[in-house]
């Protein structure tokens, strides 16, 4: 059995095509096929469907196939196309070649032309497969780069973010109730909280937020969300959960999953406004050397969750920038981060996304996160208790941003604290050599320049073994990561932060 073949036939002669379709079905084609013999009717049929092979006369009154091979070209097209001819020369034959046809065949020769179908065939799946993967790559390098250019603005961003919020709220703390300018401070307030969710965003599209990964249940995350769900979607929408009946543990962090089901069913239920049906799936499945270069990760075990709607579906061009920050097709509140959030948060969990639409066909949104043996507890980052916050300890600064530097000595000698500054390491060094009485918290940006926060710590700790360190980030790059503070062996305070939490923070990491 050789499987349906859709057929454009260019030929004028209707009893070679009866002649040519009694061939192809008696060696096991199920051919469905149209046969046009002038450029118009080939175009019309190309509009028309989609087609694995075109097989063409030489001359015809109205059509040639060099004429045919044009059109093909100038769509842009990549089928096979074969020659099938009574009369053709080598120089013809040469000539078809060079513009691009798969191969030629005499029609007194008819013995060839099934070995030469299924050998065009099989390459122009091959260069199908090529390209999708050339594709594949040339998306992910963008991507990339959207990342990386994303994730430098936010660094800064937050650096500036935090002396706007900080100083707008030591500021109001000043201002009585019934001071005019309060209601001036509170808006430069509410603007700085507006773009620190912003840079909190492209943080996560570009995989420098700090996450706190542990192993969970993501049925359980699923089972979580439904309630969730159900009032966002609104009534006109089924939600439907299946989770797979074994753990489906992943690595990763709770709240960042609950963010990537959250963005994908708003956009699921904004592509259904008269209704449908939105699935959530858990599955196990393993992904061999072929199936993962298709979705472009590793081979292995995965947790596939798949996010499914009923809805207008989408088109090429449309699926092609789907995860591109700020792409979005015009609604009034959108602001086209949410797939960019979406794929950050996959990515930097160790996992990938595909996705599959067309128009009318609803969307069909696959992430599968690399599957881990059993579940724990993480370690948590960036909890904030409460209680007084005020200390009389001597705290060391460590920052090279001097706006950054002068708001968190404002905030903590505010507190009673004595703040001793330093921009970089090996001035830090220095005061510590040099501050006679003891140091009892070094807080120290992780990303410094010439030496790091962490090179930095086990210096002083190594002369001051009772200091005790915090420290800071806009963002988690791998540095963070690979220097294992988010393994909880040192408290993490990240960036921006408000007055409130840096005093908060410094107080626990103090006891
Ligand atoms: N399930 C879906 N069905 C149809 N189209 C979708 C679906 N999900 C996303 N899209 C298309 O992809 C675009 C980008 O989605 P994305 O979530 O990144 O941005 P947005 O929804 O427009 O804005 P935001 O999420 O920031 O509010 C959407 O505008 C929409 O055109
Ligand atoms: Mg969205």
């Amino acid at each position: 059995m050789r499987g349906p073949l859709r057929l454009l036939l260019v030929e004028d002669s209707q009893e070679d095509e009866l002649l040519l379709l009694h061939l192809l079905r008696r060696s096991g084609y199920q051919i469905v096929h149209e046969r046009v013999d002038t450029a118009p009717a080939m175009e019309a049929a190309l509009d028309r469907s989609e087609w694995d092979l075109v097989l063409s006369d030489n001359f015809m009154p109205h059509f040639s196939a060099p004429a045919a091979l044009t059109v093909l070209k100038q769509r842009g097209l990549d089928l096979p196309f074969i020659i099938f001819s009574g009369t053709i020369t080598d120089e013809l034959a040469v000539a078809a070649m060079k513009a691009g046809a798969s191969d030629y065949v005499m029609k007194s020769n008819q013995a060839r032309l099934l070995p030469a179908i299924e050998r065009a065939l099989r390459e122009a799946a091959l260069r199908r497969e090529h390209q999708q993967v050339a594709e594949q790559l040339r998306r992910s390098q963008k991507l990339e780069a959207f990342g990386q250019l994303a994730g430098g603005i936010a660094h800064d961003v937050n650096n500036m973010l935090a002396v706007i919020s900080g100083y707008s709220s030591l500021l109001q703390d000043r201002l009585t109730l019934e001071d005019p300018l309060r209601r001036y401070v509170q808006e430069i307030g509410k603007a700085g909280e507006r773009t620190a969710a912003l840079t909190r965003q492209l943080l996560a599209f570009s995989r420098k937020q700090v996450l706190t990964p542990r192993a969970l249940d993501l049925n359980q995350v699923v089972l979580d969300m439904d309630a969730m769900l159900r009032p966002l979607i609104g009534a006109d929408i089924e939600l439907v959960t299946l989770p797979y009946p074994a753990r489906a543990s992943v690595l990763a962090d709770p709240s960042q999953l609950e963010q990537v089901i959250l963005n994908l069913a708003v956009n699921a239920r904004d592509a259904m406004p008269r209704g449908g049906t939105l699935t959530l799936e858990t599955q196990h499945v393993e992904l061999d050397a072929a199936a993962a270069r298709h979705v472009d990760t590793p081979a292995g075990s995965y947790v596939l969750l798949t996010v499914s709607d009923t809805g207008c579906g989408m088109d090429a061009e449309t699926r092609a920038r789907l995860f591109d920050p700020f792409f979005t097709k015009g609604k009034e509140h959108g602001t086209g981060l949410g797939l960019a959030t979406v794929y950050g948060i996959v990515r930097q969990s160790g996992g990938q996304i595909a996705v599959e639409s067309s128009p009318g066909q609803g969307a069909c949104f696959r992430i599968y996160l690399p599957r881990v043996e059993a579940e724990g507890e993480g370690v948590p980052v960036g909890e904030v208790p409460g209680g007084p916050n005020a200390g009389w300890e001597t705290v060391l600064v460590v920052e090279d941003e001097p706006l950054v530097r002068e708001l968190i000595r404002e905030v903590l000698t505010g507190q009673g604290y004595t703040v001793l500054e330093a921009s970089h390491g090996a001035q830090a060094v220095e005061v510590c050599e040099q501050h006679p009485g003891p140091i009892h918290l070094v807080i120290t940006d992780v990303v410094l320049p010439r030496m790091s926060g962490r090179e930095l710590t086990e210096r002083i700790t190594a002369q001051r073994p009772e200091a005790k360190v915090l420290f800071m980030s806009g963002y988690a790059d791998d540095a963070v990561l690979r220097h294992g503070i988010l393994a909880g062996e040192a408290a993490f305070l990240p960036k921006p932060f408000t007055p409130a939490t840096l005093a908060e923070k410094v107080r626990e990491r103090l006891g």
